[in-house]
């Protein structure tokens, strides 16, 4: 569904990401893992085009990203979070997911305000993620996992069929990381497809069909979460020997 093929970007002089290839399949979730700095949110961004690749392609089904600009990726059924979160806390948590709608963000709301096909749909994603009864509180007055939720609400409100979600579990207290990984398991059980970048590794090893791990800059490992976590160079990266 989702192919990388040999996607190198790097600032100046520094080699972020070095001739990655992997390839994700439709209806599974993938999990991008590797130590800090390994290039993960990089790929990410590559992906999302927010930066362009200096080399290789990003195949999504027939289309190459890479050569999309980056507002038709959204338009094309591919929704992602950002490793830090992005909220308004000025406006209620309602209003926060309508950005989100499928017109990109932010670019309706001062004009129309939240409409009732907007709220529809925020309700709809405050109730999947148990989270309705926070529908009119302030942004800026939730708790910091709170806001990590809404992250991936915020994600959820254009109903995309591909999620990136870079860290979506970072920091959050155990229960709603058993909440998190509870959404994941059911947006797979409706057909989404997720690639998600995480240190957990509960919620790596819990919920990934296939671990793809990363250390500077390059894949050094793909697989099934089990033989991931007994592979040397896997274990090796973590403990930083090699770098
Ligand atoms: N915009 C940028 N300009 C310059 N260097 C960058 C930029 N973004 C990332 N880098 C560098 O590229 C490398 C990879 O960073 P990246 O953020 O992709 O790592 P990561 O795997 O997501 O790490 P973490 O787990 O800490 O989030 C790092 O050396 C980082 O300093
Ligand atoms: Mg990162």
């Amino acid at each position: 569904m989702l192919k990388i093929n040999n996607v190198s970007k790097s600032f100046a002089g520094l080699l972020a990401v070095d001739q990655c290839s992997f390839a994700i399949r439709e209806g599974t979730i993938s999990a991008l893992i590797g130590p800090n700095g390994a290039g993960k949110s990089t790929l990410f961004n590559c992906i999302s085009r927010i930066y362009p690749v200096d080399s290789g392609e990003i195949y999504y089904a027939k289309n190459r990203l890479d050569l999309l600009p980056p507002h038709r990726i959204a338009r094309l059924g591919i929704g992602r979070s950002f490793q830090l979160t992005r909220t308004l806390d000025h406006l209620s948590v309602t209003e926060n997911l309508a950005l989100h709608t499928a017109g990109g963000f932010g670019s309706h709301l001062l004009q129309r305000g939240v409409t009732p096909n907007d709220k529809q749909r925020a309700d709809e994603i405050m109730e999947f993620l148990g989270i309705s009864a926070l529908a009119d509180l302030d942004m800026g007055s939730l708790s910091y996992g709170q806001k990590k939720l809404l992250d991936l609400g915020a994600v959820l409100m254009a109903d995309p069929d591909l999620i990136l979600l870079d860290e979506p579990a970072a920091g959050v207290n155990l229960r709603l990381l058993e909440n998190i990984i509870e959404k994941l398991v059911a947006l797979k059980e409706q057909g989404k497809t997720i690639l998600l970048v995480e240190h957990n590794m509960d919620v790596v090893m819990g919920v990934s069909d296939d671990v793809i791990v990363m250390s500077a800059g390059r894949i050094i490992a793909t697989g099934k979460p089990s033989a991931i976590q007994n592979n040397p160079d896997v274990l090796e990266a973590y403990l930083g020997r090699n770098t």
